[in-house]
């Protein structure tokens, strides 16, 4: 992590414009990683503030804006103030985002979700339905119930529109969330899926299933040529998690149905939860070598040294969370050789009053990031 890019603009790289599937252009190598904001109205629209602070990051250099996560279905609906495009009512509001994302030079992708077992039934009215009745690992999720098959079928179908909507809506391209613990890898780990039907983890054609048949959906939706991501959680704990061998069996299901970008979500890059098995292993890279299509790396990179170290890894696309909440200006700054100018770190309260965020962000940032990343 010492080494330094001594070229006349050693961020040069990070600002090539990118080609990915047949049609999609991605201006630099630079992603907003998808961050939930808590900004949406009740009812599931995006709200202007939401907007605002998105379209500002296009506007400050970063090439691919993300949306935080957007449930496809009522039943999925986690977080509050999460965005929807559950209901064709959601279209003008992200239509009017993914304008305001172009204006300001950026392309956009909706990140697609169904929350599983960590819906709430506040939010729904009833309980998670998730594959199996499993709490999430901590135990702080509601006692979700099994899916029926008619309801499994239900949720496939609403994705499938969803990414039809994100499409009518203007989005260049959508992101299936099947990382984090939602309910792709609910499906996928034998920790929250004990079913013993088709969609269970009794074989790998079972395992892969509900993946699967939500790829082959939203690619029949939204024709041949639309962009589509595919974020992936590498590995699970220990003892009866996955490991990162299983989602290489995975993406090579569910790549040639149609995933056009893989994205590897790691809190840190390059860092797994067990050691690597020989230097230059880790998980991100593992995943890279087994697949042929872009990959996304992820994780604590914060300066454009970091970042660099990401493509000098021969992973094609960075991903920016946190930094971009404190540095709207994150891309402009890095282009323009004013890396020392980039913001990586709250020491104050009061800093946090003075990010272009929105305001319902500000008591998240106060509460998890009160002095440092
Ligand atoms: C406040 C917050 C909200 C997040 N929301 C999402 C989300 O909606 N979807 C998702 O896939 N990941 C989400 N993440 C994970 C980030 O996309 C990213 O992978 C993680 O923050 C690590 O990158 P970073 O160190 O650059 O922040 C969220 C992270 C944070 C901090």
């Amino acid at each position: 992590m010492d080494r330094t890019d001594n070229r006349p603009n050693g961020s040069s790289r990070l600002f090539e414009p990118v080609s990915v599937a047949k049609t999609f252009r991605l201006p630099n190598r630079l992603i907003m990683a998808p961050m939930t904001t808590t900004a949406g109205h009740d009812n599931g629209e995006i709200s202007d503030e939401e907007i605002a602070y998105l379209s500002q990051r296009a506007a400050g250099g970063i090439g691919t804006i993300m949306s935080p996560a957007c449930y496809v279905h009522k039943s999925g609906h986690a977080f509050p103030g999460q965005i929807g495009v559950h209901s064709d009512d959601m279209i003008p509001g992200l239509t009017r985002c993914t304008e305001a994302i172009r204006k300001n030079g950026g392309v956009s992708i909706l990140q697609i979700h169904h929350g599983g077992n960590a819906a709430k039934s506040e939010f729904t009215g009833h309980a998670p339905w998730a594959p199996s009745a499993v709490q999430n690992r901590t135990g702080t999720s509601e006692m979700p119930t099994a899916m029926t098959v008619n309801q499994i079928q239900d949720v496939i179908s609403a994705f499938a529109t969803a990414a039809r909507r994100a499409q009518r809506s203007g989005f260049d391209g959508i992101e299936l969330h099947g990382a984090n613990t939602y309910l792709f890898q609910q499906f996928f780990s034998s920790f929250t899926n004990k079913r013993d039907d088709e969609y269970g983890t009794q074989t790998w054609e079972n395992r892969c299933r509900f993946a699967a048949d939500v790829v082959i959906a939203v690619r029949a939706e939204v024709g041949p040529d639309y962009p589509i991501l595919y974020r992936v959680s590498p590995e699970e704990p220990e003892p009866d998690g996955y490991t990162t061998e299983d989602v290489v069996e995975l993406l090579r299901r569910i790549v040639p149905l149609g995933i056009d970008v893989v994205h590897v979500s790691t809190w840190e890059y390059g860092t797994g939860l067990y050691p690597e098995p020989s230097p230059g292993q880790h998980t991100t890279l593992r995943i890279k070598r087994a697949v042929d299509v872009p990959v996304v790396g992820v994780g604590q990179i914060r300066t454009p040294e970091q970042a660099l170290r990401v493509l000098d890894d021969g992973v094609n696309l960075v991903a920016l969370g946190r930094v971009l909440l404190f540095e709207k200006d994150w891309g402009v700054k890095a282009q323009s050789d004013r890396a020392s100018e980039i913001r990586t770190q709250i020491t104050t309260v009061e800093e946090v009053d003075q990010l272009d965020v929105p305001p319902k962000m500000k008591p998240y940032i106060r509460r998890f990031f009160p002095d440092r990343i």
